[in-house]
């Protein structure tokens, strides 16, 4: 039997199928390939796979536009390659969480199209319509991805809803037909056996009814607030888990919470309320956006990442919630070229993994992370593929920025950092395909690759393997209450975690720079369960950590 907090103690690993390994060589990433590389993720040691969507879809937001709910896309292979996928992973005693995108749809599926035919159709209001003229949109709020979220139908003289992409409009979870339509879908997956879900953007599915304008005096006053953690989104969840997961226990629910607030992850969380197993937040991943604004050059705001962490994890441990905790996805830019340092890649590498592993939470490992995968630095706009870089790049243009600023801008933040193909070894290609990879590989792979991580001892990926093993051995890592240490230090995040008799105290220099830190004398000389220097001591109460230097040290 399942404990029933049975991931507390698992470690999850993304993959995006896209970039992670092509079968056949049309230099897109399928389940084949997948299924060819699952003895190395059964080697790193994780738990549970998330794969990011594979259903049927355009791809103008790779897969996260659902043409089709009940088809894998060509692309990835067939329903027969997935039973198999799920089958091999299942044999390796893991675990298959899919994706789920059930606030939008692509505009490609066939609930849209009966949607155009107008208000009389069955399926009209699956969607969230409002009537407008051409050159006076519903509301002022924006899409996510750049402009305004409407977009207008002439046939009908309305305007429908898009948070995102102009071709992603979002569904109206106002319509009991639509839920109901939604949970049956969920269902169709979860009797094939799959684990659970990642729910995209999930916070946002109730939307204010009002449809008020929003003020645009900082970043963000840019509409969410009114569909953000909206007035009916606890109930929809409570329906939604009471007719789908919550039917099956030990399922795990991971929910990508959008510009969200604590007292909300509580409630998502807290076991009591039967909605999610866990949840994502993005604040920490928001430190280096100079005013709240993305798309500008900005440095890590050390300070506001230690405050964040340390409010997250001390109040959802209070309301007795879970997050999940994580640096990487394929939304975000590589950890190792953000908040650490390519110069010093493994110690760095390795540094955030602890950071962030020992964390009360569920880690989660983005593919590439675990051998310190960094930016491709792109030189040009054509290497770039991503909606959101692209129109952002050109809305960046438009406000005068320079060609060359504009890459400087995207090199640093675009999404496409993350999405480059998994450096398997020194061959073409990095060993992904042998056809045209649908985007470039960065061109470190000749060294940094897995081939080489496995081969050597001291590479991030043993340590990865690591961090994994030891939140199994160790309650105090899966269980374990979470205090603050060094609250006003500027270049060190460290913490204790503690449960029953056992400590762990967890220190890690952020910085280049050497910093001496004064240790609680109890751990003077105790076990040191990972470090990132061979030849650190504990001799004294006096510690010098140096650049990027990374411990834990465990008392019982
Ligand atoms: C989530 C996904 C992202 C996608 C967006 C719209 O944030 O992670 O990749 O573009 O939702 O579905
Ligand atoms: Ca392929």
């Amino acid at each position: 039997m399942l404990e029933k907090d049975w991931w507390k103690s698992a470690t999850v690993y993304q993959i995006y199928p896209k970039s992670f390994c092509d079968s056949n060589d049309d230099g897109i990433g399928d389940m084949k390939g997948i299924i060819n590389k699952l003895d190395y993720l059964k080697n790193l040691g994780v738990d549970v796979i998330w794969t990011t969507p594979m259903y049927v879809s355009p791809m103008m937001d790779n897969g996260y536009d659902i043409a089709d709910y009940y088809n894998i896309d060509p692309i990835f292979g067939t329903m027969e390659d997935f039973h198999k996928l799920l089958d091999e992973i299942h044999k390796k005693d893991m675990k298959l969480i899919m994706d789920m995108v059930i606030n939008h749809t692509s505009t490609e599926h066939f609930w849209f199209k009966e949607a155009l035919k107008g208000p009389e159709n069955r399926y009209h209001n699956y969607y969230i319509w409002k009537d407008g003229t051409p050159d006076q949109a519903p509301n002022n709020w924006a899409s996510k991805f750049g402009g305004n979220a409407w977009q207008y139908v002439e046939s009908l003289g309305k305007y429908y809803l898009h948070l995102f992409d102009v071709t992603q409009a979002d569904l109206n979870w106002e319509n009991s037909e639509l839920r109901n339509d939604i949970y049956k879908m969920i269902n169709f997956w979860l009797e094939k056996g799959v684990d659970g879900f990642r729910l995209d953007v999930i916070n946002l599915i109730s939307k204010n009814q009002n449809f008020p304008n929003d003020t645009y005096e900082t970043a963000i006053s840019d509409g969410r607030k009114f569909y953000t953690d909206g007035p009916k989104v606890h109930k929809f969840l409570k329906e939604l888990t009471a007719n789908t997961f919550g039917k099956y226990p030990g399922s795990l629910t991971v929910g990508e919470m959008s510009s969200t607030t604590i007292p909300h992850c509580i409630k998502y969380t807290n076991p009591n309320n039967k909605e999610l197993s866990m949840v994502f937040n993005f604040h920490h991943l928001k430190v280096d956006y100079p005013n709240g604004e993305k798309w500008a050059l900005g440095d890590m705001d050390f300070k506001s990442l230690k405050n964040i962490f340390f409010k997250w994890q001390v109040e959802m441990e209070i309301g007795n919630g879970w997050s999940a905790v994580f640096w990487c996805n394929h939304d975000q830019p590589r950890i190792v070229s953000r908040f650490g340092n390519e110069k010093y890649l493994k110690e760095s590498g390795k540094m955030l993994g602890t950071a962030i592993h020992f964390l009360r939470g569920t880690p989660y490992i983005y593919q590439g992370e675990e051998i310190g995968m960094t930016n491709p630095h792109f030189e040009t706009i054509d290497e770039y593929k991503d909606v959101e870089s692209l129109n952002n790049y050109k809305l960046l243009l438009e406000k005068g920025k320079s060609i060359e600023e504009a890459i400087a801008i995207l090199n640093q933040k675009s999404r496409d950092n993350s999405r480059t193909p998994i450096q398997w070894d020194k061959n073409k290609n990095a060993g992904f395909t042998s056809g045209t990879p649908w985007i470039n590989v960065a061109k470190n792979y000749s060294t940094l690759n897995v081939e080489n991580s496995l081969k050597d001892e001291d590479s991030v990926f043993y340590h990865y393997k690591k961090l994994i093993e030891l939140r199994k051995d160790y309650k105090v890592i899966s269980h374990g209450d979470f205090i603050p240490m060094y609250e006003e230090n500027t270049q060190v995040f460290g913490y204790i975690r503690k449960f029953e008799n056992e400590k762990l105290l967890v220190l890690n220099n952020f910085y280049e720079d050497e910093i001496e830190i004064e240790i609680p004398k109890e751990f003077i000389g105790k076990k040191i369960l990972i470090k990132n220097y061979k030849d650190t001591l504990l001799e004294s109460h006096i510690l010098k950590l140096r650049a990027y230097e990374s411990l834990a040290i465990y008392l019982k």
